[in-house]
């Protein structure tokens, strides 16, 4: 199939799009390069610098088929300072990007939704049918576009699924090149867990008295390698008229100190920490229920904690911007 990435020189779409290509499908790539990089891009992908809102007309030269939206803003904390920001890009934006598919025909897509559409779940692990309560405007606009596409779908037969990641880590390392997470503002406990074990400085721990086994915030990880793995299968789900939202997690959860203590082991040094209060907004415990993702999508993932870590330290270490 011949598939538009948006995002596609970020972290999950540029390992979304090598995969892709390894699976045999045709990859337009477009970014505005705002926190993605060039050189992510995979080779072998058709890469324009565009936005989401400049598509139309061009989109139509392109042969599309179908859509993996990955472009958004995705910093938490960021989204509640600039709300605005979140609103115009990720949903403003969006919408603009599905009435360029809808002008041009094109009715299959793949969305980057979040576990941050769930906010604080009462009931964990959390079920797709939870109710929907984002605690950041980073995840209230995930959750407008998932309605968007429920509507877009009921009414113009778009076939939709929403993917819900929960916490995404590791790197791709391919024939072609490594792709991974070079983020200019790093907030992920992975990445920067990694720094410190490197001699960068002290990993800041938010928050040791959360009602958890050992204090810390618990999360859901999964392979970045999974997950592109989930999105080529998506891509096959798509159905006219039907909006499946899908969460994509391993159903198992890990403590801060329990990442701390396996990125330690892979690294082969502790990682010095230094304790600091909770960080505004993070749920203590945020683990996926993953039997949707099973049945409808035939996916499970495959790679563990250790995996990611290690695949992350590879890349972490062989970065091309740092060499
Ligand atoms: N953490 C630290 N120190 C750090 C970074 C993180 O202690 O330097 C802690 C956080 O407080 C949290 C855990 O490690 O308890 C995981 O934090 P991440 O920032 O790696 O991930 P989040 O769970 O906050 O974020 C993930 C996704 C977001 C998504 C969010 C939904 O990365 O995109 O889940 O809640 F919005």
């Amino acid at each position: 199939m011949r598939v538009l990435v948006t995002g596609g020189a970020g972290y999950i779409g540029s390992v979304v799009a090598a995969q892709l290509l390894a699976t045999g499908h045709e990859v337009v790539v477009v970014d505005d390069l705002s926190t993605g990089h060039a050189d992510a891009v995979p080779p072998g992908a058709q890469f324009h610098q565009l936005g989401i809102t400049d598509l139309d007309p061009v989109i139509g030269e392109w042969g599309i088929e179908a859509v993996l939206h990955f472009a958004a803003k995705s910093l938490v904390g960021e989204s509640t300072e600039n709300p605005a920001l979140y609103w115009r890009n990720n949903v403003a934006g969006t919408v603009a990007l599905l009435d360029t598919m809808k002008a041009f025909g094109i009715g299959r897509i793949v969305f980057s939704s979040s576990a941050a559409t769930y906010g604080d779940a009462e009931q964990q692990p959390i079920r797709e049918d939870a109710p929907a309560r984002p605690t950041s405007p980073y995840g209230a606009s995930k959750l407008a576009v998932d309605l968007a596409l429920t509507d877009y779908s009921h009414a113009y037969g778009f076939g939709a699924v929403s993917l819900r990641y929960f916490n995404v880590a590791g790197a791709l390392h391919a024939p072609t090149g490594s792709f991974g997470e070079r983020h200019a503002t790093e907030t992920h406990l992975i990445p920067n867990a990694l720094r410190a074990a490197a001699g960068a400085g002290e990993l800041a721990l938010f928050g040791t008295d959360y009602p958890t086994p050992d204090g810390t915030c618990v999360r859901d990880y999964v392979h970045v390698v999974d997950l592109a793995d989930a999105h080529v299968r998506a891509l096959g789900a798509t159905e006219p008229g039907r909006h499946r939202i899908v969460n994509l997690g391993s159903g198992r959860g890990f403590s801060v100190r329990e990442v701390l203590d396996t990125v330690g082991a892979v690294v082969g040094r502790a990682v010095p920490v230094v304790e600091r209060e909770r960080r505004a907004g993070d749920p203590p415990v945020l683990v996926a229920a993953n039997e949707r993702a099973r049945a409808e999508l035939g996916w499970a993932p495959e790679r563990d904690l250790t995996a990611m870590i290690a695949d992350a330290w590879r890349f972490e270490s062989g970065r091309p911007d740092r060499q």
